[in-house]
């Protein structure tokens, strides 16, 4: 097997992290322009809060996963990444969720506005300040070599298949993960992502089945 064939769950990772990059980005945008006004304009509002929501679901996955699967798996592997410093960002980050979350609750209840507006906002920035920092040292000191330990193709499977189905019992609903993921990913990025998926997923249910819940998060979404 060429090494261009071999599956790399660190490149994965890298790309993964370039789908909450944006998520983060488009969110405070577009949190600006609506504190702007003082409310979600109505044709955006559903579509905003399923975008936010599930953003926030997929970050809490990943730093699970990374927390509880990822980081005990390397951890002898790749001694001199910063683990713990890792992992104590990982709580700040769970602490903006946590914001994130009851600001869309306030949002989804029709509570003060502003409030929940402010509320989200500043979940957002707690991330935004430690987030990018974070993955550098991700990206370079821990992903960024998985390359280089030479793992057995088996053994990558097995280990991809075990930190997906890890994520997946956090994160979701599936029908909106499914979407948020490919979408917020450029086009080059996304035709490789989607190899990793099963046919059924990018041709039945995203484009059909799944479309009608999904579709409200399109003004966020790459085309
Ligand atoms: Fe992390
Ligand atoms: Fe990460």
């Amino acid at each position: 097997m060429s090494s261009e064939n071999r599956p790399n769950i660190g490149e994965e990772y890298i790309r993964f992290h370039r789908v909450m990059t944006r998520g983060l980005a488009v969110s405070i945008r577009n949190i600006n322009e609506f504190l702007k006004i003082g409310t979600i304009e109505t044709s955006y509002r559903e579509g905003f809060l399923k975008y936010a929501g599930i953003f926030s679901s997929v970050s809490n996955g990943h730093h699970l996963v990374e927390d509880e699967k990822i980081f005990p798996y390397f951890m002898d592997k790749l001694p001199e990444v910063p683990y713990q410093r890792l992992i104590s960002e990982h709580n700040i980050f769970k602490s903006g969720l946590q914001e994130i979350n009851s600001g869309l609750d306030s949002l989804k209840a029709e509570n003060d506005e502003m409030k929940s507006l402010q509320l989200l906002k500043s979940g957002l920035g707690k991330i935004d300040q430690k987030w990018h920092q974070h993955i550098q040292i991700e990206n370079t000191q821990l992903y960024g070599r998985v390359g280089s330990l030479k793992i057995d193709p088996e053994e990558m499977m097995r280990i991809q298949k075990e930190f997906i189905e890890f994520f997946q019992e956090y994160a979701g609903p599936e029908y909106l993960l499914g979407p948020f993921v490919l979408y917020n990913l450029s086009p080059e990025d996304r035709a490789i992502a989607a190899q990793g998926l099963p046919e059924i997923v990018t041709k039945q249910l995203i484009p059909i089945e799944w479309k009608d819940k999904w579709a409200p998060m399109q003004p966020f979404l790459l085309e």
